[in-house]
């Protein structure tokens, strides 16, 4: 998998290309890249400006091959907080999709940590699979791993790449995971999932994020919480509006993305044991 690198011309077009791609240009000139590191400024042979770049995660996430609707950052950094996912957990998340999630998880959790995720269209795994090998390849002194065989459909289970497992399978069918650290759903009827997450989820430390865009769902993914003991349940709704500042004035953008799911986080909680019924007398003293 080629390595990227990103131009950004003088309008702040933006093209993610191939490390080994000789040649770039577009209406504003072409370039020379041949022997030109990362964080050159360039003039086009018609005086046009390229700024040659070494792209971010995010850079890749918005440019990559989508099979799904992803979630938007705004979402996605907010399961992170609300969870408050920390370098080292264990994550077990479903379904993949097109792996933007996945991605900042995997982000977010860092080397020492693990991503596992379920998806139950091997079609689609096989896109996320390529955008994690994309996202591999620009990471910054790591080994990537799961490059060496040409994928074919459905036989890639179980084979990591940096710290993410892909799953392909049904999530509803149970988690194989234990002492998972959180668990993230973002699919159609996460409900089903969330007995499964019970099981699968650390007794003292265990959260759950659920992303779904009808109020609907959502109650239902509380009523599954609720009925399964969870705590802490709490549902949001995030909406971002861009502010555009010129030499005019200060306002809000006139367009927004109005809506695009609402989030429950909770955490577990833990079970009750009988011999736990009464505190003994000493404790309180
Ligand atoms: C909205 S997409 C997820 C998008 C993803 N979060 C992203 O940012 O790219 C929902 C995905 O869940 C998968 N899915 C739905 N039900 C599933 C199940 N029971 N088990 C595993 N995957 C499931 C779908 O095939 C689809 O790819």
């Amino acid at each position: 998998m080629n390595n990227k690198r990103l131009i950004i011309d003088s309008r702040e077009k933006k093209y993610l290309l191939n490390r080994d791609v000789e040649n770039f240009g577009n209406d504003m000139g072409v370039v020379d890249l041949k022997e030109i590191d990362d964080g050159s400024y360039l003039t086009t042979h018609k005086g046009g400006e390229f700024y040659v770049l070494t792209p971010t995660i995010h850079d890749i996430v918005k440019k990559m091959k989508r099979t799904v609707t992803t979630l938007l950052p705004k979402d996605i950094g907010l399961i992170i907080a609300e969870c408050g996912v920390e370098n080292g957990e264990l994550i077990v998340e479903a379904g993949t999709g097109s792996a933007a999630l996945t991605i900042y998880l995997s982000n977010a959790v860092g080397k020492e940590g693990k991503v596992v995720t379920y998806e139950k269209r091997p079609e689609f795994a096989v896109v996320a699979r390529k955008n994690l090998e994309i996202v591999n390849s620009v990471r910054k002194n790591q080994k990537i791993t799961g490059f060496e065989e040409e994928i074919e459909e459905g036989t890639f289970e179980e084979k990591g790449l940096y710290n993410v497992i892909q799953k392909i399978g049904d999530v509803t069918d149970g988690i194989d995971e234990e002492n998972v650290d959180v668990v993230v759903l973002d699919m159609p009827d996460p409900w089903n999932v969330v007995p499964h997450a019970k099981k699968a989820l650390n007794k003292a430390k265990g959260r759950i994020a659920i992303y779904v865009p009808y109020v609907e769902q959502a109650k239902k993914g509380v009523e599954a919480l609720k009925e399964h003991g969870f705590l802490d349940i709490k549902t949001v709704e995030c909406i971002v509006r861009d502010i555009e500042i010129s030499e005019k004035g200060v306002r809000p953008s006139t367009r927004m993305i109005g809506h695009t799911g609402y989030i429950t986080t909770a955490r577990v909680c833990p079970e009750r044991k009988e011999e736990n019924k009464f505190v003994k007398k000493e404790t309180l003293e």
